[in-house]
Formats: structure tokens, C-alpha cells, sequence
């Protein structure tokens, strides 16, 4: 039997909730972590910059389309367990440019499992009975809900509205099959919102925060009414190594913070603490900043997860409340601008339109 620290594949490690959950396996002590990541505009190495020297930690830039070299990374990198986070993952670009996200969503997790297939295979027999794939998932997979009722539980069925969303369903089906078929020991994982540090400044929270530090206007879709469910981006690295470690072969685990906000709260409580700690020039509020603009099409009413079986199965309950964790985030942006600005000024000017011509 190997000794500890297993060596665990992330993709998609320089993203978002990849950079989280390679920080918080490395400083857990218990494993090695090989980061695959093909730097696309969301990836940023410089969110991994803590882990830099760190001998549990290695990053080896591949497109998970390319099964090759994936194949190779896993077999010279003694892979015991893989998460598989790399995806194109902002809905606006999918309306905008959805063939991206068939390409590395759908296309991309078939080839990595077919590379994740042929290396689990190579394994001795305790070494395969240990190995999982752990597909990470979105709740946006169930489609959306009525505003007054419903949640979504493991049970709910598949209506995904977007092609995001319906590029990560298909996703889950793929996984799904290579074990129904295959025998791949596979567990997924679908998640609700997240925020925090590092969070790609095109997503609603960092970008209102960028925004409002540069006195630009903070656009709210349709009438703010849209409800989302969100969860501290560190809680979901713990939720994603208990999945990991624990879930059941074959079963797949809701994620959610039991925080429930309409869009316009989320707005509405950043601009509270921004006047908090950072009062404008003048003397009026953030609030002021609040701009109503063309509503996203096909835009999901309200998304909520039901955690029941995380938390019992599991044992995992989030540490940070919305209101704690928002605070956090807010401390953040506002002290780490190193990180925030060069995205910015380089790639992306603060406005949808922006983002668009950005591309
Ligand atoms: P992100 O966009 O911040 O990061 C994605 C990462 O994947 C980037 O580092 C990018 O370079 C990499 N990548 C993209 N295409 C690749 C390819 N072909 N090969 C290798 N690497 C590639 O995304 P995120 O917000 O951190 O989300 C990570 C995962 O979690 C995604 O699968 C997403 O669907 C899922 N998820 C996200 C949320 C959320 O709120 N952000 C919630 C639930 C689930
Ligand atoms: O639910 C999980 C999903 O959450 C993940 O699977 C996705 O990868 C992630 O991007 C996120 O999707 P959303 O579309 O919910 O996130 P976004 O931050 O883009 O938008 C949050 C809400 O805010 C949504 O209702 C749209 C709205 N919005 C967004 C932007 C960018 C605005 O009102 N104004 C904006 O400028």
C-alpha cells in the first residue's frame, strides 16, 4: 500500500475553486498535488503563488482535450485520485460563444476520461479499488426554480436552460456512463454559487466590488429579483476533499450554504460594506452606483440546494455564514488589488459589453 500523501490530479487548478481546493489539500499535510490547468483567460498562476517552492505541489500546463498528454501526466505523476474542475464556467460567454464550452465542457471530460480510464486500468488491484474520479458539478445543471418554492435535491431531474449549464450536464452523463459502463470509480459533486478570493472579476460579486472601488456603475439584470444560492469558496475545497475522500462510488452530493440572497441583496450589502470601510468622496453612498440593465437571456429565476445528504453522509457543514463570508471577500478585494487589477486593465473593462468586446 502506497504511503501517505496520495497524489491527487486537479484540473482546472489555476481557476477560481481550483486554486482553493489546491491550497487547502496542500496545507492539509495528506497530499500531493499536481495541478493540470491550460491557462486559458480564467486561469492565473499567480492565485497559486503561497504554494510556489512548495514540494507537494507541481503544475503541469495541458488542455484536458488532449488525452495523450493527460495519459502521460497521470502515469509519470503516480495519480491516485483525480478532481476534475477544468471548464469554461461564466453562463454570459456560453450565450455569447457556447461551442467553447462544448469543446472543453463535454469533448474535454470524455477525453479525460478516457485518459482517466486507461490509467486506472494500469493500476495494481488496491491501488484501483482506492483510485476515484471526482467529477465537480453546478447545481445549474437542474434548470431553475419557482422564486417561492422548491430546492434541488440529488433526485431532481436534468433541465438545464443554457449552454453552460447544459454543457455541464452533459458532462455528468459522460461521467455517469464510464462508470455504469466501464467500472471507472467515479463521484460528483453538484455545487451552488461560489464567492471569495481570487473570484474572476466578470462574476457578479468580484465584479460589483471592482466596480464599485472604481467608481463605475454596478449592473444588476432585470430587476435584481433573480435568487442564487451561495456558498464561501473554502467551504466548498473542504465539502469537495470530503467528497473526494468519502462519497459513495457512483453517487453524486449537493453543495450549498443554505444562502439564499436575491441578486439585488447581494448588491445591496456590498455597497453596505464598502461604505463601511471604504466611504466615497462626498459622502454618498456605493447604492448610488446601482444600475438596472438588459436582463441575461434565459436567465434562471432562482437556484437552491438541498445539502441534507453532505451533511449527513459527510459530515460537512460550511464555516462562514453569507454575512461573514462576504465580509472576508470584500477585506480581500480590498487588499489585494495585485491580483484584481492587472485582469482588469488587460483583459476586460468592467461592463458586459465590455466583456464581450473584450473577447
Ligand atoms: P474558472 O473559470 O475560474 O476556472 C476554470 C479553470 O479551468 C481555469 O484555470 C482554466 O484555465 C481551466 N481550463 C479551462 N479549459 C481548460 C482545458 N481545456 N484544459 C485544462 N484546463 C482548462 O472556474 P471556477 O469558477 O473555478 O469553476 C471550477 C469548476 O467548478 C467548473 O467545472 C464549474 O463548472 C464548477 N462550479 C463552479 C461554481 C461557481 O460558482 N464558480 C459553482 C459550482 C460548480
Ligand atoms: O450556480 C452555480 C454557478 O454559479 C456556476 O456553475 C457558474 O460557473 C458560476 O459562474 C455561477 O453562475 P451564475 O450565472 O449564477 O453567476 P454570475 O456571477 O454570472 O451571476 C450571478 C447572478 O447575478 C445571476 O443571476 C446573474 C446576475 N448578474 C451577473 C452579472 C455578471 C447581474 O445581475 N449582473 C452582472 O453583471
Amino acid at each position: 500500500m502506497k504511503n501517505v500523501p496520495q497524489t491527487v490530479l486537479v484540473t482546472g487548478g489555476a481557476g477560481f475553486i481550483g486554486s482553493a481546493v489546491c491550497r487547502h489539500l496542500v496545507a492539509s499535510g495528506k497530499y500531493r498535488v499536481v495541478n493540470l490547468d491550460k491557462l486559458t483567460y480564467a486561469g492565473n498562476l499567480t492565485s497559486l503563488r503561497d504554494l510556489d517552492g512548495n514540494p507537494n505541489y507541481v503544475f503541469r500546463k495541458a488542455d484536458i482535450c488532449d488525452t495523450d498528454k493527460v495519459r502521460k501526466i497521470l502515469a509519470d505523476e503516480a495519480v491516485d485520485l483525480v478532481m476534475h474542475l477544468a471548464a469554461e464556467s461564466h453562463v454570459d460567454r456560453s450565450i455569447d460563444g457556447p461551442m467553447a464550452f462544448v469543446t472543453t465542457n463535454v469533448v474535454g471530460t470524455a477525453s479525460l476520461l478516457q485518459a482517466v480510464l486507461d490509467h486506472w486500468r494500469s493500476l495494481g488491484e488496491e491501488a484501483r479499488k482506492r483510485f476515484r474520479f471526482h467529477h465537480v458539478s453546478t447545481d445549474e445543471v437542474f434548470g431553475d426554480l419557482p422564486f417561492d418554492s422548491g430546492v434541488f435535491t440529488e433526485d431532481s431531474p436534468y433541465k438545464p436552460s443554457s449552454p453552460y449549464s447544459a454543457s455541464k450536464a452533459a458532462s455528468d452523463h459522460f461521467v455517469r456512463a464510464w462508470h455504469e459502463t466501464y467500472g471507472l470509480p467515479v463521484v460528483l459533486s453538484n455545487c451552488s454559487n461560489n464567492y471569495g478570493p481570487y473570484h474572476f472579476p466578470e462574476k457578479l460579486i468580484p465584479l460589483v466590488i471592482a466596480n464599485a472601488l472604481d467608481e463605475q456603475p454596478l449592473p444588476v439584470y432585470g430587476k435584481g429579483a433573480n435568487i442564487r444560492d451561495w456558498l464561501f469558496v473554502e467551504d466548498h475545497a473542504r465539502a469537495l476533499e470530503a467528497v473526494m475522500t468519502g462519497g459513495r462510488i457512483g453517487e453524486s452530493y449537493n453543495i450549498g450554504g443554505r444562502a439564499e440572497r436575491t441578486n439585488l441583496e447581494v448588491v445591496e450589502a456590498i455597497c453596505a460594506l464598502l461604505d463601511a470601510r471604504r466611504p466615497r468622496n462626498g459622502g454618498r453612498s456605493h447604492l448610488d452606483l446601482i444600475t438596472y440593465v438588459t436582463d441575461r437571456p434565459g436567465h434562471d429565476r432562482r437556484y437552491a440546494i438541498d445539502p441534507t445528504k453532505s451533511e449527513q453522509e459527510l459530515g460537512w457543514t460550511p464555516l462562514e455564514t453569507f454575512e461573514t463570508g462576504l465580509a472576508r471577500t470584500v477585506d480581500w478585494y480590498l487588499a489585494n488589488g495585485w491580483w484584481w487589477r492587472p485582469i482588469r486593465e488587460q483583459r476586460f473593462d468592467g461592463t458586459r459589453q465590455g466583456l464581450v468586446a473584450a473577447k
